[in-house]
């Protein structure tokens, strides 16, 4: 999507350790009009898939989700980082964060995820897929099935996509980044 791509070259900023830090747009400021320019792109890039719910994981998925929900007149669940002390009947798993180095717990409430579900994932960062496979993994527990997982940004130089593809899973990315050697950005 090349308008990403030009806002990646523009205000994306390389750290240490191949990190993209995208906050101006993505990941603390956001920017409203082209994460509904991603949820247009993510529902062409859908078109022939079936379901009836997305699922992404708090906190930066959650935008570019419910763009897409509004868009499509479909409900939004976001996999919680916390186990809120009012939920009793829920589906767990454990996610190890790469950039974090450490692992945490996600969950979801089972009213929310079932046997009658086919879900599109969308989340914004597909790096080492742990995320992904975390979701799968509740989605798996629950019953439900999966259709697809959008993500805005790829990192190529990272395995989630090429394990997530191999698993025969419908991925698609908005954007891909090739490599972010010697702090320079280059897209696909
Ligand atoms: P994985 O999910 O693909 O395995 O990646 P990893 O464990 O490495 O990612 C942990 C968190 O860091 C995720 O967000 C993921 O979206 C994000 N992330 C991964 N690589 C990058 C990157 O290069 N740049 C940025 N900006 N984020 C990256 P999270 O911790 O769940 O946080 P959030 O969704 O609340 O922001
Ligand atoms: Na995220
Ligand atoms: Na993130």
């Amino acid at each position: 999507m090349q308008e990403l791509k030009d806002r990646i070259m523009r205000d994306g900023r390389c750290l240490e350790g191949g990190i993209l830090k995208v906050d101006n747009f993505i990941n603390h400021q956001m920017d409203p009009m082209l994460m509904k320019a991603c949820a247009i792109e993510f529902v062409r890039l859908f078109a022939n898939e079936k379901f009836n719910k997305i699922v992404t994981i708090e906190a930066s998925g959650i935008a570019p989700a419910i763009l897409v929900g509004s868009l499509l007149n479909l409900p939004v669940v976001f996999a919680k980082k916390k186990v809120p002390s009012t939920m009793d009947n829920y589906l767990m798993t454990e996610v190890f964060s790469f950039t974090k180095r450490r692992s945490y717990e996600i969950v979801v409430d089972k009213r929310f995820l079932g046997p009658n579900d086919r879900v599109l994932f969308i989340d914004d960062f597909l790096a080492n897929g742990n995320a992904a496979k975390g979701v799968l993994d509740l989605v798996n527990k629950s019953g439900a099935s999966l259709a697809g997982m959008g993500f805005i940004i790829e990192k190529a130089f990272q395995q989630g996509g090429e394990e997530l593809r191999r698993q025969g899973i419908h991925v698609e990315s908005l954007a891909i980044v090739e490599s972010l050697d010697n702090c320079e950005i280059k897209l696909r």
